[in-house]
């Protein structure tokens, strides 16, 4: 609960469509204008006004800045181009020599900035396949940050925020957390001991798959001051206009999330008892102590799950068979959507570090979308009885 000029503190959903308030700006519109121009006025030579030029500050981005950070109930956030956008800007922290622990099942596209840019860089990287079981022994005295996503993607495994976060800080270390499959409605990685968030706002934020955006968050002001610094030199700022955008999408994004979240629980009882699956993933599914971690860290599992089919199924008949879900990369939009992880969304991981992760080609990433749950169950069943044939 975050208090924004209110007598009381507004809950979660309130604050997504409220975040924004109307009785601050000019003309009381309630949908936030969208300042265009790229350089302000002076006051004279000697003052500037509160915003000089676009890459270094917008009041759209702004707003959209300040609705992010009190969402996450957090000092600081900034807007950037993309999800990618945003983590590069957070491992500009990084010198040549230092080193990195990072969960081995990340994004894809995480992943390849990892092994292309660190080498680049002279930053080493440990790949861990469980950051549960992250010990002393570990660190290295020049590991500067640990980087984890949980629930992982596409496998769906759970990591303790609060247990890495101690050992980090333990060895003087960050705790950055991808917390983009989660959103902040979900879970709040700083308050559970994170240091920085970073999120893809293309996904859930933007909820409308139109949309590329991405965040960093975080509560330390050095730190703050640092991505401010890096934010405005390197130059991905999110634009005006996709600022807007995230205002607009973010106003619906608890309730789209709670109709995501049933609709899951639904397919997940489908797939479970579908002859065509031999096994369906989802936060918890690994283990009790990863099932009760996620309890105790999120409200919540989202709208993914991932299921494996078994050998005789036909996936090129299933994509082919769908009638309304669309094979797709990306998530977090209104429509359902399907991807084979393998070739779609971790193409850039060598088929050995997949299989240590257990992605197969038998593995489908499902995102739920909006639709009614009928049409979903329909479509998925109809699919797989045909991919089975
Ligand atoms: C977990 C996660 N992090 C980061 C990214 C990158 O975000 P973007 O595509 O907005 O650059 C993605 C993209 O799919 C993602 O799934």
């Amino acid at each position: 609960m975050v208090k924004v000029e209110t007598d009381h503190a507004l809950a979660f959903d309130s604050l997504t469509v409220q975040g924004v308030p109307a009785r601050k700006n000019e003309y009381g519109a309630i949908m936030p204008p969208i300042f265009l121009s790229t350089t302000y006025r002076f006051k004279d030579i000697d003052h500037q006004g509160a915003y000089e030029y676009i890459r270094t500050q917008n009041p759209t981005r702004q707003k959209a800045e300040n609705l992010v950070a009190r969402l996450e109930g957090a000092k600081h956030a900034y807007g950037f181009t993309s999800g990618m956008a945003a983590l590069s800007t957070i491992f500009e922290l990084l010198a040549p020599g230092d080193h990195v622990i990072s969960s081995s099942n990340i994004y894809g596209g995480t992943y390849r900035y990892f092994i292309d840019f660190f080498q680049k860089k002279q930053i080493s990287c440990q790949f861990q396949t469980d950051l549960n079981q992250l010990s002393d022994s570990d660190f290295e005295p020049n590991t500067k940050i640990v980087f984890l996503e949980t629930p992982a993607n596409p496998t769906l495994r759970v990591i303790d925020i609060a247990h890495v976060a101690e050992l980090a800080h333990a060895h003087g270390a960050l705790l950055v957390v991808d917390n983009t499959f989660m959103t902040s409605y979900l879970q709040k990685p700083l308050s559970l001991g994170a240091d920085v968030v970073a999120y893809s706002a293309t996904k859930f934020y933007g909820g409308h798959a139109d949309l590329s955006a991405g965040f960093i968050v975080c509560n330390n002001d050095s730190l703050a001051e640092k991505f401010a610094f890096y934010q405005n030199t390197l130059g991905a700022t999110l634009s005006p206009f996709d600022s807007y955008t995230l205002i607009r999408g973010t106003k619906t994004m608890a309730l789209r999330l709670d109709r995501q979240q049933e609709n899951l629980k639904y397919l997940r009882e489908t797939l479970d008892k579908h002859p065509a699956v031999a096994r369906v993933l989802y936060p918890g599914w690994y283990s009790s102590t990863e099932a009760a971690i996620q309890q105790k860290q999120a409200n919540g599992l989202g709208a993914c799950l991932s299921f494996e089919v078994e050998p005789e199924v036909d996936l090129g008949v299933f994509f082919d068979a769908l009638q309304m879900i669309d094979l797709a990369v990306s998530l977090g939009g209104v429509e359902s959507l399907v991807c084979q992880p393998k070739t779609m969304t971790h193409e850039p991981y060598p088929d050995e570090a997949l299989a240590k992760i257990g992605v197969t080609d038998r593995l489908v990433r499902f995102v739920v979308g909006i639709e009614n749950k009928t049409d979903l169950i329909w479509d998925m069943t109809q699919a797989l009885d045909k991919a089975r044939q």
